[in-house]
């Protein structure tokens, strides 16, 4: 729904605001125009994370004033030394802004987004990002590239790693309380960042989930699944946006007036720092929309994005657009101003060296209250897909086989866009197992590239036969997901399948932990394998974080963010579809068996697999029992003033405490545009002990029933509305309906 940006203005005390403005303002007015457009040439310090470009050099370029920001420097010491030849030896002294991806962690690393939000709870990625900005902060960095909001509906696409999945209502929670974790009550204490919801807009609908490939969709599909998750960043008053790589009707997202000066900034009100993605100006060439860098920088300054990211167009070309009389001046003025903005929020112009602490450094990075932190997300995280017979948790007493590499790689647990991670600091699952189980044998099976010889297979079947219980790591490398990591096949890499195979074989009951960045397409294990945590990549933590869960003193209440397909011909697969003109789900029709007659054929299905995933948005099982009753409304109508109470009961009927996430979601029966048959629209983790029930309210008001109308503008109809209450997408335990009324 639209919304109205919290700018960083907006967030400052009134005398902190005026001494902002009045030192932006000096300073936009004694810069020259070659100092203005170095402000907004952002280059790369150490280490790449994209193409090759350009080579300016970094010193000389602070030093003649063409630097304003740096990204990817390697320590504190090498960041003292850049700001200090802005400050103290450039013409302008003007203090840098410097950044780098921080993405689930900064040393302390925490499960990879996707996982953090498998936990439902937008705490616990609050949590993530309030420890990362913490350490972050105290070595050097002011300004990190997160959080990644894209929703993705496609699981070959890497970066679905990066995000919160394939519900916009989810994302927008987890994306809001990671940019109020990142950027606290105040940009210029010492354990802040400035964050940047990411990417600007619509990347997670890359075609054919290909890294950097076409994305084609519609207004209504941008604004109502695309949008909402940078609405929520710029609710908690996210500092910074970052340009997509993508078009949008054709046009590169750095370039797009719609998107950035029309959209986000006249629309939503945001007013602080566009950044571009690494290169996104340059590339504007590759698209074939502009034919040199003169031309990029002419469209990016006039679409309203500010800050070029290693792309050099602004530094070279700027000075002579604006020189000729082609870019009014005041179109840098503007984007300069925005970044001096940012300056001020951070407090740098008071203190350029306040995040330089070598002491403070010591004293906050990796500090066991942030390992605790790390475990208690990782506990969180994790998703108990499937556990037939009970197989976990395991016995007191037990004999465990462990088999995998993945068990046993520290490197791995870290996932991708792991900023300072240090594999060093991991606790693996075979350490931690090792420590505190009395009977464990451990044998590699698998590589952890999911490499199986003979000799470690018959090693592995030995040593599973004779135990009570195999617990078997499977799944990817860190490296296979996260940016320009699309994979077009989704099952277990290697020969995992084969050790799987092997190992259920024997009569020792099999439980299968996965690590991985993304949905998979399991089919062969889910129908084989009688237990399957899925544990994403779950940070330095995640020896005892599993263990935790294996060993029942944790009972995992994870839920998935996106579905799982059961092969990748479903893709794209997401649970809020649309209805279609000839629905088959709601037909009493075996999708999963082929067409008996014509009535069973001609309608929205495939001939060969069924069209429901194989695990749903939403899922998660758990060691005890919980049941829905008294599911009621509070009136069957309302009009666009009222608000409407859902309540529920849930009881755990079962012989553990846990925690259930009771979903709401909403379907909109009739409306002026086709409607998803269901969309998220409330969440909540309820704590409950064995034979503790409660009841839990929700309320609703006309604009949860928002969406993007035929009139072209977001507005909620009058009609009949169903809400439906469950434990998961394809989990649906009760539905009421109720009347909106004009
Ligand atoms: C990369 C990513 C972006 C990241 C930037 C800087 O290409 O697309 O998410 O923040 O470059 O590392």
């Amino acid at each position: 729904m639209a919304t109205q940006a919290q700018t960083l203005l907006d967030q400052l005390p009134p005398e902190r605001r005026a001494e902002v403005e009045e030192r932006v303002e000096s300073l936009l007015a004694e810069l020259s125009l070659e100092q203005k457009v170095g402000q907004l040439n952002q280059l790369n310090a150490d280490f790449a994370t994209g193409t090759a470009v350009g080579d300016m050099d970094v010193e000389q370029g602070i030093l003649d004033g063409d630097i304003g920001s740096v990204l990817n420097f390697a320590d504190v010491e090498e960041a003292r030394h850049f700001q200090e030849l802005a400050v103290e030896e450039s013409d302008h002294g003007v203090p840098l802004v410097l950044a780098l991806d921080v993405i689930h962690g900064h040393r302390t690393i925490f499960p990879i987004p996707l996982g953090e939000a498998a936990s439902w709870n937008p705490e616990m990625a609050a949590l993530s990002a309030r420890v990362a900005a913490t350490e972050a902060a105290a070595d050097g960095v002011h300004w990190t590239f997160a959080p990644s909001v894209d929703v993705g509906r496609d699981p070959r696409w890497g970066r679905v790693m990066e995000a919160a999945g394939e519900d916009p209502y989810l994302a927008s929670e987890i994306s809001n309380a990671r940019v109020r974790g990142f950027q606290g009550e105040d940009l210029a204490a010492d354990d802040t960042v400035l964050a940047c919801a990411k990417h600007y807009v619509g990347y997670g609908a890359s075609e054919a989930g290909r890294e950097y490939n076409t994305v084609d969709i519609s207004e209504t599909n941008l604004r109502e699944v695309h949008l909402p998750p940078f609405e929520a960043c710029l609710d908690a008053g996210v500092g910074s946006v970052m340009n997509a790589f993508n078009l949008y009707e054709r046009i590169p997202a750095s370039s797009n007036e719609t998107l950035v000066n029309d959209l986000l900034r006249s629309e939503l009100g945001f007013e602080d720092v566009v950044v571009s993605d690494w290169n996104s100006f340059g590339e504007l060439v590759e698209h074939g929309v502009a034919g040199d860098l003169r031309e990029v920088a002419r469209a990016c300054i006039e679409a309203g994005s500010d800050v070029d990211m290693v792309s050099g167009a602004y530094a070279t070309e700027l000075v002579e657009l604006v020189e000729d009389g082609v870019v009014d001046e005041s179109l840098v003025d503007a984007a300069v101003r925005r970044l001096l903005t940012v300056k001020g929020a951070l407090g740098l112009f008071e203190d350029p060296y306040r995040y330089f602490d070598e002491e403070r450094q010591s004293r906050r990075i990796l500090t066991e209250d942030h390992r605790e932190a790390a475990r208690e997300v990782a506990r969180e995280s994790q998703v108990l897909l499937k556990n037939e017979s009970d197989v976990l948790p395991v016995d007191d007493g037990a004999s465990v086989a462990l088999v995998g590499g993945l068990a046993d790689s520290a490197t791995d647990m870290l996932g991708a866009w792991r900023a300072e991670g240090d594999p060093d600091d991991v606790t693996t699952l075979r350490t931690t197992l090792a420590d505190r189980l009395d009977d464990l044998t451990y044998v590699e099976g698998c590589s952890r590239d999911g490499a199986v010889d003979d000799a470690q297979l018959a090693a592995a079947v030995e040593a599973v036969t004779a135990a009570d219980l195999a617990v078997v790591a499977v799944g990817e490398r860190y490296s296979q997901t996260g940016e320009a990591a699309s994979r077009a096949h989704l099952d277990l890499p290697g020969d995992q399948r084969r050790l799987l195979e092997a190992l259920v074989e024997t009569d020792t009951p099999v439980a299968a932990v996965l690590f991985n960045g993304r949905p998979l397409a399991i089919d062969w294990t889910a129908e084989h394998v009688p237990a399957i945590l899925e544990a994403w990549f779950p940070g330095v933590e995640a020896g005892p974080a599993i263990a935790d869960v294996l060993l029942g003193e944790y009972n995992p209440s994870g839920r998935l963010p996106m579905c799982f397909p059961v092969t990748e011909g479903q893709i794209p697969i997401y649970y809020n579809r649309l209805r279609t003109g000839r629905p088959a789900e709601n037909a009493d029709v075996d999708l999963t068996e082929p067409p008996a007659d014509p009535a069973e054929k001609y309608m929205s299905r495939y001939l060969d697999v069924p069209n429901e995933p194989l695990y749903a948005f939403g899922h998660g099982e758990t060691y005890t029992e919980f049941t829905y009753t008294d599911v009621s409304l509070d009136t069957a109508t309302i009009t666009s003033a009222d608000t409407l109470s859902v309540t529920v009961t849930v009881e755990n009927t079962g012989e553990r405490s846990g925690t259930e996430v009771v979903q709401v979601y909403l379907n909109d029966l009739v409306a002026s545009r086709a409607r998803p048959v269901r969309e998220l629209v409330r969440f909540e983790n309820v704590d409950l002990d064995a034979g503790e029930a409660a009841t839990v309210s929700f309320e609703l008001t006309a604009a949860d029933l928002e969406f993007w109308t035929a009139d072209d503008e977001y507005a909620a109809e009058p009609g009949e509305f169903e809400v439906q209450v469950g434990r998961a997408a394809d989990d649906i335990v009760a539905v009421e309906t109720f009347e909106l009324v004009e």
